[in-house]
């Protein structure tokens, strides 16, 4: 076994759980009259509940000495203090940099903190220079829609801001394209005016095959309506490659930099934001910014057992690792919310679905879960069953919004009750029923993530928790969190094979005759 798994902690977490399966998950919750009130944690406008999860506070007391065995408090500080703790690619891990209100941020003794304010200053300008007007395209028009390509953290962060936000939404209607499948493209593409269309080319690396190839395309469809002379007036770039993006040929003056100390996935603050700003104006995504901030005060001097994010990540463990959990479901009880289980995907699994140490150790232990899920009332209809029924016990990210938005209190109200009546039954089931088929066995834990509102401050704040969350569960795993390894080779392979490149190794040779045998149409 493992340095982790032999260590105190762990020990002392396993013979816990071993010790509270006596106990039902109903029975610590009405075992105590406080529950409910004792594990609710208010922030700004969000609360976090954690009372149905299947864990006392002894439990909490183990965890928390857990996080302090792996130097939790350490490592937060290293981080906010620019150490390089990325440390395959000798990067510092700077994405709360990009909502603090004020310097120094210090990288190798530099203080960096004067560009990212330049660049948010010029994201501002360019913002209200084309929601006014003022920057207008090639034929004179105004803007009047946005497309960001992009994929993965320069599309899934983005994508699901302008969701959420669209009522806030009184600029140049955005647009996104990820997928190199031309539908993608071409369904955005066929309702767009030329003239009064915005490409942001957003790709931090700006190497991205699938990133580049849309925006060829995008870049051929803008000039056969408008020539050549249009594409400076209608493309911008997001990126680090500043030398990428004028060989694509975007004039480095309609680009806005970012930086390698900032995660792709934990980049919607930056310029990788940009179709947002423009969306929902600078103030708003100010906004956006400062509801983050707030989190990120709050996790720095929150104490272990009152600290949102670090109690998310913790019961994350408690069931990941103790209590054999294979997944998370996240079920946003809140339409425009409806991208956020796709945005934890990444933010999620490319940070933590990792089975090495930083030490390059192999492990002997779970990491990231399989994160899923779908909006509420939605996926009562679809997956609720496996969640109650089903043979594998997961638990249950439920994130709801008080405020009805759209003035329809029927249907909030419906909304809401769903979202808890889930709860209850995935906690405490029907352990009683005429017919075996009938039981729900309950013992199925759920947080509870509640928003005053969905505006742009409380998005922030929602987002910021999950990034703290999954780089807290990276410190206690071990593990480094901001590279992703692992999507290379298959990058590699799919180059090699449309380039017709000799194989270098087995995988190269597999994709070669899958291609000559299932798609042999494709080279001819
Ligand atoms: O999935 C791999 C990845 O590198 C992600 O980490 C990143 O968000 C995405 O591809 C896009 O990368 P880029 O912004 O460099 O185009």
């Amino acid at each position: 076994m493992g340095a982790l798994t032999q260590s105190p902690a762990w020990q002392q977490l396993l013979r816990h759980a071993e010790g509270i399966e006596k106990t039902t998950l109903a029975d610590i919750v009405f075992g105590d009259a406080g529950r409910i009130s004792g594990c609710d944690i208010k922030l700004d406008g969000l609360r976090f509940n954690y009372a149905l999860n299947h864990a006392t506070p002894e439990t909490i007391g183990l965890l928390v000495k857990l996080a302090v065995q792996q130097k939790l408090p350490e490592w937060r500080d290293r981080m906010f203090a620019g150490e390089k703790i990325n440390t395959t690619e000798n990067r510092a891990v700077l994405h709360t940099a990009l909502r603090a209100k004020n310097g120094p941020v210090l990288i190798d003794g530099k203080d960096v903190f004067p560009e990212i304010a330049a660049v948010r200053q010029r994201m501002t300008r360019f913002a209200e220079e084309v929601r006014s007007g003022k920057r207008k395209g090639a034929t004179g028009k105004s803007f009047r829609h946005v497309v960001n390509i992009g994929i993965g953290g320069s599309d899934l962060g983005p994508r699901l801001a302008a969701r959420a936000l669209t009522p806030y939404i009184n600029g140049p209607k955005p647009h996104f394209v990820a997928n190199v499948d031309a539908f993608d493209l071409l369904s955005v593409l066929k309702d767009l005016d030329p003239a009064e269309t915005l490409f942001l080319v957003v790709s931090k690396t700006f190497t991205t095959q699938e990133t580049l190839l849309n925006a060829r395309s995008a870049r051929q469809w803008l000039v056969a309506a408008l020539g050549e002379k249009a594409v400076s007036d209608h493309f911008v770039a997001v990126s680090v490659n500043e030398a990428e993006v004028r060989k694509f040929g975007i004039d480095t003056g309609n680009m806005f930099p970012m930086w390698d100390w900032v995660g792709g996935r934990y980049s919607l603050w930056s310029a990788i934001g940009l179709s947002v700003a423009l969306a929902i104006g600078a103030e708003n995504f100010q906004k956006l910014l400062d509801g983050a901030a707030t989190v990120d005060a709050h996790f720095k001097t929150a104490p272990l057992d009152k600290n949102i994010p670090v109690l998310m990540a913790l019961l994350g463990v408690w069931h990941r690792n103790f209590r054999h959990a294979g997944a998370l479901a996240v079920l946003p009880y809140c339409e425009r919310l409806r991208d956020l289980p796709r945005f934890l995907q990444q933010l999620d699994m490319e940070s933590n679905g990792k089975s090495v140490t930083r030490d390059g150790a192999s492990i002997d232990y779970s990491t990231s879960p399989v994160i899923f899920g779908d909006c509420g009332t939605v996926g009562q209809h679809s997956f609720h069953q496996w969640l109650h029924q089903g043979s594998d016990i997961v638990p249950a990210d439920f994130i709801g919004v008080a405020e009805d938005a759209v003035g329809r209190p029927e249907h909030h109200a419906a909304l809401l009750s769903n979202m808890l009546a889930q709860m209850a039954a995935l906690a405490c089931g029907r352990p009683q029923a005429s017919m075996p088929y009938e039981v729900y066995a309950g013992g199925r834990s759920s947080n509870l993530l509640l928003l005053d509102r969905l505006d742009p401050a409380c998005l922030g704040m929602l987002l910021a928790l999950y990034e703290h969350k999954i780089f807290t569960q990276g410190v206690l795993w071990n593990v480094n969190s901001f590279d992703q390894p692992g999507v290379e080779l298959g990058k590699k392979l799919a180059h090699d094979l449309e380039a017709h490149k000799p194989s270098q190794n087995p995988a190269g040779h597999l994709t070669v005759k899958l291609s000559e045998n299932l798609l042999p149409f494709l080279w001819k």
